[in-house]
């Protein structure tokens, strides 16, 4: 059996990015028949930038929604809140002192906060950042580790994290044996979804597509994606399109290759967007309905959540059991 896990933040709607990049991956992972997953939602990770209670609750549940309507299977798959599993925190401590600061100092949110500061010209480089945001690997490692997670299925900005844990694990098993399993990552190189602007899409960016958008908004942003000015006549070189980059990731290989014979022939920037609104809304329509009801009635999710805290309690408290002891910590 092979155990999969991955966190999805509750800061905003899960956009395409989270979808293809991280969740729609993990999803497809964990069908397989020796596969066990704990798909969760890293609400105490979130808390690191999102401070408004009702977002914090809404998003939760929209993460939840999210992970259901797109396909896990509640009955083999595992999805809990991180904040319903306390040993998650009592192992972030733990792992906290087999952390050095230099590792911390080297991870890539932090890196960049210090680089926007000095940027900035201000004095102090740590301005901004708080022991939350400069410790948030360690959190994540802990998430990782307590579930002994064989592969941690995410997006390439994340690899590093994942790198991390299994640095911090090292250390801890070459103190005490091997008590922790090393996790690995399963990025698919170069599936950085772009946004609405060339850049990577983020909600951090605002040039994100939330996932669920009913049909009118939806068309709305995806008519907004950049193009460049050719003229709508032109053939169109379909390697260097954004536009055709996310059709490939919902189109059969028949679509993908109509749609590159027209490019080829020449096609207006204003065509291939209706013919990618045209596909993603009818793809992700069912997903959609799904999600509102869920939305729209949370009891379900509620207990889905508590059944999934129990499973990955009773899990997570035999790990810490065994570290206890090896620690000498407790009776
Ligand atoms: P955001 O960058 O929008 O705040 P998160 O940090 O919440 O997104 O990311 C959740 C998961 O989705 C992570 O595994 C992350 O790597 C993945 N992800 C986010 N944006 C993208 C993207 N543009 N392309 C591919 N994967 C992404
Ligand atoms: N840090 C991840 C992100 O920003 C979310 C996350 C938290 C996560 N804990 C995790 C991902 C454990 C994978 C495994 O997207």
């Amino acid at each position: 059996m092979k155990t999969i896990l991955t966190g999805v933040k509750p800061t905003d709607l899960p956009h395409w990015g989270n979808y293809l990049g991280a969740m729609r991956p993990a999803l497809d992972l964990a069908k397989a028949k020796d596969v066990k997953s704990a798909l969760f939602i890293a609400d105490y990770h979130a808390l690191t930038t999102i401070h408004d209670p009702l977002i914090m609750k809404e998003m939760t549940y929209a993460v939840a929604a999210t992970w259901v309507a797109c396909g896990l299977d509640p009955q083999k798959a595992i999805i809990y809140r991180q904040s319903d599993v306390p040993e998650t925190f009592e192992l972030a401590w733990i792992l906290s002192c087999f952390s050095s600061k230099g590792l911390m100092n080297r991870a890539h949110a932090y890196k960049a906060k210090v680089q926007a500061n000095e940027e900035a010209g201000k004095s102090d480089l740590d301005f901004g950042v708080s022991m939350g945001l400069f410790t948030y690997p360690i959190l994540m490692a802990a998430d990782i580790l307590l579930f002994s997670a064989d592969e941690v299925p995410v997006g390439e900005d994340q690899i590093q994290h994942v790198e991390i844990a299994r640095d911090i694990a090292l250390r801890v098993n070459n103190t005490y044996g091997e008590i922790l399993k090393l996790p690995k990552f399963v990025a698919q190189k170069n599936k950085t979804i772009v946004g609405l602007d060339g850049r990577k899409m983020s909600k951090s960016y605002n040039n994100h597509i939330p996932l669920f958008l009913e049909s009118k908004k939806l068309r709305k942003m995806v008519m907004k994606i950049k193009t460049d000015s050719s003229p709508p006549e032109a053939p169109k070189d379909p390697s260097t399109s954004l536009i055709f980059d996310l059709y490939k990731e919902f189109a059969t290989e028949e679509q993908i290759q109509d749609l590159r014979l027209s490019y080829e022939k020449g096609m207006a920037w204003g065509d291939a967007k209706q013919v990618l609104f045209e596909l993603v809304d009818q793809k992700l329509s069912p997903m959609r309905i799904e999600f509102q009801k869920l939305m729209d009635d949370k009891s379900y999710l509620n207990q889905l959540l508590h059944e999934g805290s129990l499973k990955a309690r009773e899990q997570g408290s035999q790990l810490l059991a065994q570290l206890r002891k090896a620690m000498g910590i407790g009776a």
